[in-house]
């Protein structure tokens, strides 16, 4: 939230301007995505839901701060708005382009103040038209018994109005009432639930700061377990009802969060969050998505018998993609490179094969001709936001990094990071700016050739010159073929 501020208070034309917010935050690949003019601090929503007929009423409650005097400002929303409210007083509101919801409030907004914008609203999430940019998939799924609100990076415009873009984070309480007998999942601690008039309303708690694409609903009949993990967090984990021949293997999977997710801040830092879980459901259309504690998982993901990568992979996007949030969405890789390299050390933890050997298999495997060299990781364009590049060759990239500086330069640099950028936002320029500070190297040709520059590397991620080498010639990794398989099914979806 400070870092949108700052970058507003920055240009010296919107700290003078009075007028309307801009309508877009200044992403390089979706350009209409978020607003200006305003910071988020706070956003409380107040959720009913009716499975069967998908009816979604709400009342969103924001708690903002104007970084500009505001004449008028914009929210990112798709269902049917009944009113809006500004400090308490009638504001008129019209659409514009996509999902634009432009607000005027009755009296202009102060530079620097505080504001709070109350949206109600009701609509059926599932039958509202999808923007072109969605690839036609719609990330309100409605199911026979309830809902899943999960997707990247659009979600939030079907279901709560909001500054939509991961450079405006803020903290969440979003309540949701459901018919008694069916339960709802969200991120963070469930602080309450009380059932009255066959209704259940839960209210789920996130106190630190959330991008608005990692918010998630999950409701329908439910197999909810709650528990402690060794470092005293709590756990939530929670399953549909009609995981049929996965439920064991999805179960026996996720429940080992709390493990991984000890293991994982032994490698790269203290856990971000105040609890963790995870939540398996049927009516995904093929993926996983790290939403913030509480990552959603397809059970195909467990078709083979139990599968721990995908965990790791989820979980690790909780310091990688949650904890640091992308700036702009070009600096994909900060996520999905960093949570694939995540899995290659499980990998070598598991004794099925070094992060190193796996990074060189991916390498060989992969003739230099192939499509996969010709994206770049370090902005692969907005078509190719999840391309395995941004996973491989992040993950690459990572590799030779560490063969670059030695493990103890490569595990403090990763280690800052963490620290330094906790709950903020990132680009890869100020990773290499890091790398080069911890390292005392000058980096900027290796990430140059690793992230940027189209073509396959002359050298492997461990340096060895394999150019001339057939994969038949490098063994494969036990792991190989689990890492695969995985991220074919996190790509499913895509168009
Ligand atoms: N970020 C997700 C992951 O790697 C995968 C993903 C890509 C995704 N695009 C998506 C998930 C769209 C949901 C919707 O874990
Ligand atoms: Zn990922």
């Amino acid at each position: 939230m400070s870092t949108a501020a700052a970058l507003f208070l920055a240009t010296p034309a919107a700290a003078t301007d009075k007028g309307p917010g801009a309508p877009g935050i200044g992403d390089s690949y979706f350009p209409n995505h978020g607003n200006g003019g305003y910071d988020a601090r706070h956003y409380r929503l107040n959720l009913s839901y009716q499975p069967g007929t998908d009816l979604l009423q709400g009342k969103a409650t924001i708690l903002a701060s104007a970084t500009q005097h505001l004449t008028r400002f914009n929210l990112d929303f798709l269902l049917k708005v009944d009113s809006v409210k500004v400090n308490g007083r009638p504001a008129t509101f019209a659409r514009s382009g996509l999902h634009e919801l432009e607000i005027t409030p009755a009296h202009t907004l102060t530079r620097g103040t505080p504001f709070v914008v109350e949206v109600t609203y009701a609509d059926t999430p599932s039958k509202v038209p999808v923007p072109d940019e969605t690839g036609g998939f719609t990330p309100w799924i409605a199911t026979a018994d309830g809902a899943l609100a999960l997707g990247q990076p659009q979600v939030a415009w079907w279901w709560f109005p909001s500054n939509d873009h991961p450079l405006d984070k803020a903290t969440y309480d979003i309540s949701i009432s459901v018919p008694q007998g069916t339960q709802a999942v969200s991120n963070g601690i469930k602080t309450r639930e009380r059932t009255s008039n066959g209704r259940t309303t839960s209210t789920w708690v996130m106190d630190k700061p959330m991008a608005t694409y990692l918010a998630t609903l999950f409701i329908g009949q439910l197999d909810v377990r709650t528990g402690r993990s060794s470092s005293g967090l709590p756990v939530t984990t929670s399953y549909s009802k009609n995981l049929g021949r996965y439920d064991a293997a999805a179960k026996e999977s996720v429940e080992q969060t709390p493990q991984i997710v000890d293991w994982l801040a032994g490698q790269v830092g203290r856990y971000p969050f105040h609890s963790m879980g995870g939540s398996v459901t049927s009516a995904l259309p093929g993926f996983a998505l790290e939403t913030q504690t509480q990552p959603v998982y397809d059970p195909r993901f467990f078709s083979s018998g139990p599968d721990t990568y995908v965990v790791v992979h989820e979980n690790a996007h909780q310091w990688f993609g949650d904890s640091i949030a992308v700036k702009d969405w070009k600096h994909i890789w900060l996520n999905e490179g960093f949570a694939t390299y995540a899995e290659w050390m499980w990998s070598e933890k598991l004794g099925e094969g070094t992060a190193a050997e796996v990074a060189d298999f991916f390498y060989n495997d992969l003739p230099a001709d192939d499509p996969f060299w010709q994206v770049k990781p370090g902005d692969p364009g907005m078509a190719d936001l999840f391309h395995n590049a941004t996973y491989y060759r992040g993950g690459m990239a990572l590799q030779a990094l560490r063969t670059e500086v030695g493990d103890a330069a490569f595990f403090s640099i990763i280690r800052a990071w963490v620290r330094s950028k906790e709950h903020g936002n990132a680009e890869t320029s100020e990773f290499v700016a890091l790398a080069e500070r911890i390292s005392g190297k000058q980096l900027d040709a290796l990430f140059d050739t690793w992230l940027f520059t189209p073509g396959k590397p002359a050298t492997s991620p461990t340096g060895a010159a394999v150019a001339a080498k057939t994969s038949s010639a490098v063994a494969e990794p036990p792991s190989i073929a689990k890492i695969k398989k995985m991220h074919e099914l996190l790509k499913e979806h895509k168009p």
